[in-house]
């Protein structure tokens, strides 16, 4: 697959390489232009190549956005439209300024990036920390493979971010769609960061 990559820092920069490495044709933007990514191109050293956002929404279905949730309003809603969207973010009113309809839990942060961009989002990688992304993946089977979360409203979206969670090496589980599902899997919740195995997370995420 072409997969756009919107925010090229921790988690953006771990799905290149692994999305790389599996052989997905693999487009990476960040805020300041594509020249600032020229390091970060050659230590990935496969073919990963650095353009703008607007250039990685539009090469990419699905187009990954990692950026830090407050520059959500700044993602390139036209050509986002009608895509497969994976929203790695997170809220966190310290770093991305308060929000009353999220502090007081009326919608959330996956639902207010789908009505910016019109896109068809998927949340996901956003329950597992970048070091554990980079370094836990695992073939299937494989007793120390861990999930990860993922919550959307559509279900053919939800099965392309399903094949690609698997493909890099950890075991998808589908938490809900993205308002219901989507508060299974935020920070502070049992399966937050928590790399367990598919069974165990399916029950908390049923428990919650
Ligand atoms: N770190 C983790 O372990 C982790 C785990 C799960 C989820 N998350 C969530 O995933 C998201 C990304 O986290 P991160 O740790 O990867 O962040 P990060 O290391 O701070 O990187 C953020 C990236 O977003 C880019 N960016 C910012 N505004 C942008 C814009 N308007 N257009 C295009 N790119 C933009 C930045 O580019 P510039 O440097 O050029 O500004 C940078 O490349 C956050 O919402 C975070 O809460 C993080």
């Amino acid at each position: 697959m072409r997969i756009g990559i919107i925010g090229a820092g921790r988690i953006g920069s771990t799905l290149a390489g692994h999305l790389d490495r599996i052989g997905h044709e693999v487009a990476i933007s960040n805020s300041r232009g594509p020249e600032t990514l020229s390091g970060l191109v050659a230590e990935l050293g496969g073919s990963v190549r650095a353009v703008t956002a607007r250039e990685a929404a539009e090469f990419g279905e699905p187009v990954v956005v990692a950026v830090p949730y407050g520059a959500y309003r700044e993602l390139p809603a036209e050509e986002l439209r009608d895509k497969v969207v994976i929203d790695t973010c997170n809220y966190y009113p310290e770093r991305d300024g308060h929000d009353p309809d999220l502090d007081a839990d009326r919608t959330t942060s996956s639902e207010r990036i789908q009505a910016h961009t019109g896109g068809n989002l998927v949340k996901a990688f956003n329950a597992i920390h970048w070091e554990d992304l980079r370094d836990r993946a695992r073939p299937p089977g494989d007793p120390e493979r861990v999930a990860i979360p993922l919550s959307g409203s559509d279900s053919q979206a939800k099965a392309v971010v399903s094949g690609v969670i698997d493909e890099i090496g950890f075991a998808p589980v589908i938490a809900g769609d993205l308002g219901g599902g989507g508060r299974r899997h935020q920070p502070g919740t049992s399966v937050y960061g928590a790399l367990l195995p598919a069974d165990e997370t399916s029950a908390l995420l049923r428990a919650h």
